[in-house]
């Protein structure tokens, strides 16, 4: 299975602090049945500078420390981006480092509010033909509150990938309850691990599967936890239903927002 979102190296970000600490998660990555990763380090101007060319080299020698030590996991460039108002920019400078290379970028989300240029900012990359992918919209208190905006978000065509901690507790009774809900209305398309430690309760596919499968059913974890994240590695279009909470089947389509309205006439 694959891992879309993950600190896998060590000493570059909140991830690992070491070879042995990076080691031991990336057994655990394994374990829990994770054969393809994307690292996805920090990219923070003046915090976490790990531009593309730099991740580049991390999975060159990453990888290579893989295969000596035996750890069947394959490894692809990838980023978590913070999104402040430069992002564009700093794509254009050539500093984001797409997921596997393809049209797919990973977009970080504070754990606060969601900045008020959020939707212009994820436009912007749209119109640049960058997908995003929000990350862990649940444990972000202001979509807690505001979950129609998120979905407003997700209609734009714009994908989100839930962090699996979440659905167990790990980030708090707020974020857990939002990951359930977000799952079950289809406001979320992808779940990954977004591991940063080996230490504490294992969140890989072979132990999210069961509670994945009793919030959403066999079939569409199927599509959350491993047709969509293969789509993601091959740049391919995401369908993001909106369900009603209570039903499996699509909730009829709402009439739609600015943004909405806007990808229509487009
Ligand atoms: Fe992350």
């Amino acid at each position: 299975m694959i891992d879309l979102h993950v600190h896998l190296f060590p000493g570059i970000d909140d991830g690992p602090k070491d070879w042995d600490v990076a080691l031991a998660l990336a057994r655990k990555a394994y374990e829990g049945g994770i054969r393809t990763a994307t690292i996805t380090p920090h990219h923070m101007p003046g915090t976490y500078e790990n531009t593309a060319e730099q991740i580049q080299s991390y999975v060159r020698e990453l990888q290579a420390v893989y295969e000596r030590e035996g750890i069947d996991i394959q490894l692809l460039p990838g980023q978590e981006a913070y999104p402040e108002g430069d992002l564009r920019e700093r794509y254009e400078r050539g500093e984001l480092q797409t997921l596997a290379g393809g049209s797919y970028l990973l977009v970080d989300l504070p754990q606060q509010d969601c900045p008020f240029y959020m939707e212009q900012l994820l436009f912007s990359l749209q119109a640049k033909g960058i997908l995003p992918i929000l990350a862990h919209p649940e444990r972000n208190r202001t979509l807690r509150h505001h979950p129609e905006r998120l979905e407003e978000i997700i209609r734009t065509g714009v994908r989100a990938v839930m962090s699996a901690g979440s659905m167990h507790g790990a980030y708090g009774p707020s974020a857990q309850k939002a990951s359930h809900d977000f799952l079950q209305r289809g406001l979320i398309q992808i779940v990954a691990s977004d591991a940063h430690h080996p230490e504490g309760p294992a969140f890989f596919p072979l132990q999210n599967r069961p509670l994945v499968e009793s919030l959403i059913g066999p079939d569409r974890a199927w599509e959350v936890m491993e047709r969509n994240p293969q789509w993601v590695l091959e740049s391919k279009e995401i369908p993001a239903p909106i369900y009603d909470r209570e039903s499996s089947e699509p909730a009829k389509k709402k009439s739609g927002g600015f943004w909405s309205r806007l990808f229509a006439r487009a």
